[in-house]
């Protein structure tokens, strides 16, 4: 979801301006997603990175999160959407923390469609949170290291259980990862949009599916074609 800030500079506004539109944005893109029968929606919120902003803008995107948990929550629920959050959790504040807690418990048995929260997300944190967690229950004796493949490693990420995204999209301009989903996005595909997050809407969601549509994934293998011949 990128782009809140520039949207709002174009518009001479200060980018909490952008921030709010991308709030927007986003409870829209739930909902639409929701009606076009997507199980799995992930949204990168607030990345690890995003602690190097100055601290009003950190303030902004903490109190956007409460608003939007606090006010959303409850249809979002309402609409059997079961809320999952990856990302480090440890080093957020209580109350933040308690929020998110919260979100993913009173939705956890609600099956009609998934939405993931990045939060305070880097894929290198994860990775690495991932590989010493492993390593303690190897050195603890409980884990052979030759008995160990990747399937075994993905176990320990935040994304357990989480399957690895079809499409990835991001707006604003940008084609890079920036430190999301890097194990997880091996086969991923990837739109990429050049507007701004907040004017991101349903039928941007369908544009970038129908792009996705034509899009041959092969996995390492051949195409059907080429195999048959
Ligand atoms: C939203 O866009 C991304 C976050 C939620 C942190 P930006 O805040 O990165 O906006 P630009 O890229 O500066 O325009
Ligand atoms: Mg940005």
């Amino acid at each position: 979801m990128d782009g809140n800030g520039r949207w709002a500079q174009m518009r001479g506004k200060p980018r909490a301006f952008g921030h709010e539109a991308g709030v927007e944005a986003l409870r829209n893109t739930v909902r639409g997603a929701g009606e076009l029968g997507i199980k799995w929606l992930t949204v990168y919120a607030f990345s690890s990175e995003n602690w190097s902003r100055p601290r009003s803008e950190v303030r902004d995107l903490m109190t956007l999160l409460k608003i939007f948990i606090r006010r959303d929550l409850k249809e979002i629920h309402r609409e059997g959407v079961r809320v999952h959050v990856i990302g480090e959790r440890e080093s957020l504040s209580a109350d933040i923390r308690s929020l998110l807690e919260e979100a993913e418990k009173l939705t956890v048995n609600n099956v009609n469609m998934n939405v993931v929260i990045a939060f305070n997300y880097g894929s290198r944190d994860e990775i690495t949170r991932a590989a010493i967690r492993m390593a303690a229950g190897i050195s603890a004796g409980n884990l052979d290291p030759k008995a160990v493949g990747p399937e075994d490693f993905e176990q320990y990420l935040d994304t357990a259980g989480i399957p690895d995204p079809d499409l990835i999209i991001r707006t604003g301009g940008e084609q890079r990862l920036s430190n999301f989903l890097l194990w997880q996005a091996a086969y991923s595909e990837f739109v990429f949009f050049p507007f701004f997050w907040p004017d991101f809407n349903k039928s941007s969601l369908v544009e970038a599916i129908h792009t996705f549509s034509e899009r041959e994934r092969r996995f390492g293998g051949l195409d059907a074609k080429v195999k048959a011949s």
